[in-house]
């Protein structure tokens, strides 16, 4: 029995190293903050899953290349780009809001609130039934403060939102799930596509606006990808593979308004809140120079069926390419794992035609001093 008792000087040593790790790791997990996302797939990390819908991830070959090999609820053979964002900020992935495992301490790495399906607008993928639109990703930001509130008392929790980093990824759907999803779609009869722009940029305006009034300070706000670029869109409105006219026209129209209306909120509360992430060029660079990014195409997408893969869901049924990291999209909608990291390091390092007005690096060294 004794004998697996170390002698004495060796447990003080091993004690020693312990308190020197604990004293090397302790800051380092105090430092990482809290980060919060809202939105559609792009960003959901699996609230889906816990609801009755047909916008869902939760099956193979879905999370292939995930660490757990296992379909989580993200629309990506692996990470996605919120994955990626929180390893940049040293933190661990945030879970799904309606994760039963998001208890106690857990609530202090943040939340993730995004729903596969939804956009701007109430009426934007009603066809996916049950999710969980904006305003209810909002207020269950405002529910989740006051379970924070309950752990470590209300002026802690004010404090890590205000300290917190948020993403929210916005509009996609607003097109490809409404205006463009039927011929003569409610919406496009309702409105010119200039117009409809004009009042998606309205609505987002006052979403955002509510995010600074519930506490956020930093707030990544990605525009839309080349909407008419996706193996879906080449698939169902595409003759030669070029992308699609009308859904780049509206990313167009989009994102300039987008990153005009960041200005203007930004101006008026005299702050650099909210970054304009520039998705469509991120994209862009790759998809127009696959190659020269070690994708063996940019047009077909690893998992789905029919042309480009581009039709229907992507299933245990669909062809599924054998190697991931050769294609900039994993399935008809969204980037590979491989493809979200080439997003994310622009979202970090990227210069003013990426990240305005700053990169993700420049904001953590900011914040970090203050
Ligand atoms: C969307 O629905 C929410 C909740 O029902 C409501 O508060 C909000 O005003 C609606 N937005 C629009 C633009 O109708
Ligand atoms: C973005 O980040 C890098 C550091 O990773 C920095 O050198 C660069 O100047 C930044 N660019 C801008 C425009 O902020």
């Amino acid at each position: 029995m004794s004998t697996a008792i170390p002698p004495f000087h060796t447990s003080v040593v091993i004690l020693g190293l312990v308190v020197t790790l604990l004293a090397s790791f302790a800051p380092e997990a105090e430092a990482a903050r809290s980060f919060f996302v809202f939105g559609d797939s792009l960003v959901d990390n699996g609230n889906n899953n816990y609801l009755a819908t047909t916008a869902r991830a939760d099956a193979p070959p879905y999370g292939i290349d995930y660490p757990s090999h296992r379909a989580t609820g993200r629309f990506s053979n692996g990470l996605n780009i919120p994955d990626l964002i929180s390893q940049a900020i040293g933190s661990e992935p945030t879970l799904p809001y309606l994760s039963p495992a998001l208890t106690r301490e857990r609530l202090l790495i943040g939340a993730n609130f995004a729903s596969a399906g939804i956009g701007i607008l109430n009426d934007t993928g009603i066809q996916f039934l049950n999710i969980i639109r904006i305003s209810k990703q909002l207020e269950y930001f405002q529910q989740y403060q006051q379970r924070v509130s309950a752990l470590i008392g209300p002026e802690q929790a004010q404090r890590l939102v205000n300290e917190a980093l948020v993403l929210i990824t916005l509009g996609g759907n607003d097109f490809v799930n409404n205006y463009y999803l039927v011929p003569f779609s409610a919406r496009s009869r309702q409105f010119a596509l200039p117009d409809y722009v004009v009042y998606l940029i309205s609505e987002y305006r006052k979403i955002l606006t509510r995010l600074y009034n519930l506490g956020a300070r930093r707030v990544l706000v990605t525009g839309t990808g080349p909407l008419g670029c996706v193996p879906a869109e080449l698939a169902m409105r595409s003759r030669n593979g070029e992308c699609a006219v009308e859904l780049q026209r509206a990313a167009a129209l989009f994102n300039p308004q987008l990153v005009q209306m960041i200005n203007g909120l930004n101006n008026e509360i005299g702050s650099d809140v909210f970054i304009a992430a520039n998705a469509y060029k991120m994209n862009m660079d790759f998809i127009t120079n696959p190659r020269a990014y070690g994708f063996v195409t940019s047009k077909v997408a690893c998992c789905g069926q029919g042309p480009y893969n581009g039709i229907g869901l992507c299933t245990i049924a669909s062809n599924l390419c054998p190697n991931r990291d050769m294609y900039a999209f994993w399935d008809p909608f969204h980037p590979s794992e491989r493809a979200n990291r080439i997003i994310v390091q622009h979202i970090l390092s990227g210069t003013t035609k990426y990240m305005n007005p700053m990169n993700l690096s420049t904001i953590m060294e900011l914040d970090s001093r203050t």
